[in-house]
């Protein structure tokens, strides 16, 4: 949720520091700040708010110079976005400063703990007693057997110890003032990574931070430290036992988290779907043969095909990439799917009985909430199969096998090609599984065909983003909002009600369209728009009734339709058209103007799209 990143080179370390918080201010906006040792001290800054008044401060009050820094972006977890409780942390004798990701959950033990051992605190934070447990470590060498080590030994001791302590989860970049050549670097639960330079060091949270000084990076595994010197590097389990770690490619290049000429991510992330789905399905879709392949699950592709049950855990919008899998795996694979919210999922001692596989689903791969419900179901013997987009990720690392989305890196909150991307990976599954056990060659050849032309057909959906902002600016005002749609359409609904609230911070509800009759029609008067996602389809019919009852009580209905569609003219106040395409894969499409009708919405009420009110990127505390 917060973003962390740390330089130790030859270079300056605060320009690097900020423009690292840039790159990673869409994880946490609340507040920030950064330290940087002068090789004597080690100087802080902090600030509540955006980054750029962090930028302000410093130049108010001069450069902070020096080669070694640390440096946080905040999501406020405990203790309100002030500055005072804005990151670096320091421990009380002012010599060890930290950044800290996740969250500390027996804090107040150990800090009533170290308030009876003399220390004190200036920030209602967590992370300031992780901060003191280590600076009580290092100053209390007698009580660790530490008398003997030297310094650097005792810094590193005094953090491994305090590490021990800890329960709940951490990332964390920490510094000592009597060590302007070292830093340590450790994570249980919130990611970390290591980028390689030329005599240079640069750790964050994402690769973001570090793609412009190097390409090669270390992923640090959970409960695993690296020790960071000048001359290089070492990675040790918290227990200090060694473990070889692979230096592995930063997939994507800096152009991928660039705006390009768009004012939001947002926006570049919903008109890059051409492109962003057409390498999705590169290399996996073939037309010469009419087949599905997917490398990534090749070698346990006969546990999924003999699944007995599927079971799928996600969160937000891939839960509702995951509600999309359900209708896909059933009817095409004739599998049994149950989705359910990951956060929920381990709390009700779920059955997972042999022949169960589960699929998780996460755009950052690091959501901890899908993270948990993926142990549990490993734990209770189930085969995982991760859908996840960052590359390296947690997620990714601890499914038994996955597939990639290949979108590129999404940088705007509200996903949106992350969607198009796990909805287009669980439809190929879907049919390559199909395919399998009892679907024609021909048939999967037909759909081969139309899934190669989905790129194309966003396409042509995206022209119609001048329309739908007209539309999203008459009706930005109103502050309900309904979404609805039936079969694969009732997931595309709850999507765009999603989208909607999240960054326009209007009341939205998703429902299956034929559910509104069972009390929310009670909610229809003319002040309310009503979104009906109803491609041609085998529902198409109960649909149009459904507009119908919405339309006798005088709402105001805006409808994704397929194009050619009339009849929907004499209902709809708007009409948004998609291409004609089967109806498996009409999600793909129909939610590309609900996502455009969000963003544009959001830019009418004039909202921070990319940093919408109280929420992050990449959700890793509980
Ligand atoms: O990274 P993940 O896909 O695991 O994230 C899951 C949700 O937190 C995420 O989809 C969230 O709902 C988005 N802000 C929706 O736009």
């Amino acid at each position: 949720m917060c973003g962390i990143v740390a330089y130790l080179g030859d270079k300056q370390a605060q320009s690097i520091l900020i423009e690292g918080l840039k790159r990673l201010e869409y994880r946490g906006y609340d507040s920030a700040g950064l330290a940087i040792s002068d090789g004597q001290e080690i100087h802080l800054t902090r600030a509540a708010g955006r980054i750029t008044v962090l930028e302000q401060n410093i130049q108010d009050k001069g450069r902070l110079h020096g080669t070694l820094g640390i440096a946080h972006t905040r999501w406020a977890t405990h203790g309100k976005p002030t500055t005072e409780n804005a990151h670096p942390h320091f421990d009380c004798t002012g010599k060890i400063a930290l950044v800290h990701n996740g969250i500390i959950e027996n804090f107040s033990t150990l800090k009533k703990w170290l308030i009876e051992k003399g220390a004190t605190f200036s920030s209602q934070t967590d992370s300031e007693v992780l901060a003191n447990l280590i600076g009580h470590f290092y100053n209390n060498p007698s009580e660790t057997q530490a008398e003997n080590d030297n310094l650097a030994g005792r810094f590193e001791k005094a953090v491994r110890l305090a590490l021990h302590e800890v329960v709940g989860t951490y990332g964390i970049t920490v510094i000592c003032q009597d060590h302007p050549d070292l830093m340590i670097a450790a994570r249980r639960g919130s990611p970390l990574v290591l980028g390689l330079g030329d005599n240079e060091f640069v750790v964050a949270s994402d690769a973001a931070a570090i793609v412009q000084h190097t390409t090669q990076a270390i992923y640090l595994g959970d409960n695993e430290m690296a020790v960071i010197t000048r001359q290089g590097f070492r990675t040790t389990t918290i227990d200090n036992v060694p473990v070889a770690r692979q230096t592995e490619q930063i997939e994507y290049s800096l152009d991928a988290i660039e705006l390009d000429g768009f004012e939001h991510f947002m926006a570049k992330e919903i008109f890059e779907q051409p492109q962003t789905l057409a390498s999705c399905l590169s290399g996996r879709i073939d037309l010469t043969e009419g087949q599905i392949h997917l490398g990534g699950i090749a070698s346990l592709s006969r546990d999924l095909v003999r699944a007995h049950r599927i079971v799928i855990n996600a969160c937000g919008t891939a839960w509702h990439a995951g509600l999309v899998a359900e209708y896909l795996f059933e009817q095409l694979a004739q599998i049994p799917v149950e989705v359910d919210y990951a956060s929920e999922f381990r709390y009700r001692n779920p059955i997972i009985e042999e022949g169960t596989v589960q699929i998780v689903i996460s755009q950052s791969g690091e959501t901890i909430d899908t993270l948990a419900a993926l142990r549990e179901a490993k734990e209770r013997g189930a085969l995982t199969l991760g859908v996840v987009n960052s590359v390296g990720s947690t997620i990714a690392r601890e499914t038994d096998a996955g597939i990639y989305l290949h979108v590129g890196p999404e940088i705007g909150v509200a996903s949106t090609k992350a969607f198009t991307g796990q909805l287009a990976v669980l439809t190929m599954m879907a049919l390559y599984v199909a395919r399998r056990r009892h679907m024609s060659q021909h048939t999967l050849a037909e759909y081969v065909t139309a899934l190669n032309q989905i790129p194309q057909q966003i396409k042509s959906i995206l022209t119609q983003s001048d329309m739908i902002r007209d539309v999203a600016h008459t009706y930005s005002d109103r502050e309900n909002w309904l979404f609805l749609g039936r079969g694969y359409q009732f997931p595309v609904a709850l999507e765009g009600a999603l989208k909607l609230k999240e960054i326009s911070y209007i009341h939205a509800e998703g429902l299956p369209a034929a559910e509104m009759k069972h009390g929310p029609i009670a909610l229809i008067t003319p002040q309310m728009p009503v979104v009906f996602c109803v491609p041609k389809s085998s529902q198409y019919e109960k649909v149009i009734s459904n507009v119908e009852e919405v339309k006798a009580r005088g709402g105001k209905i805006i409808a994704v339709a397929t194009e050619g569609d009339k009849l929907i003219h004499n209902y709809a106040d708007h009409v948004f058209t998609v291409p004609d395409t089967h109806e498996e894969l009409q999600p793909l499409l129909t939610v590309v103007p609900l996502q455009l009708l969000a963003y544009h919405a959001a830019v009418a009420r004039g909202h921070d799209v990319d940093k919408p009110r109280n929420l992050a990127k990449s959700v890793t505390v509980e």
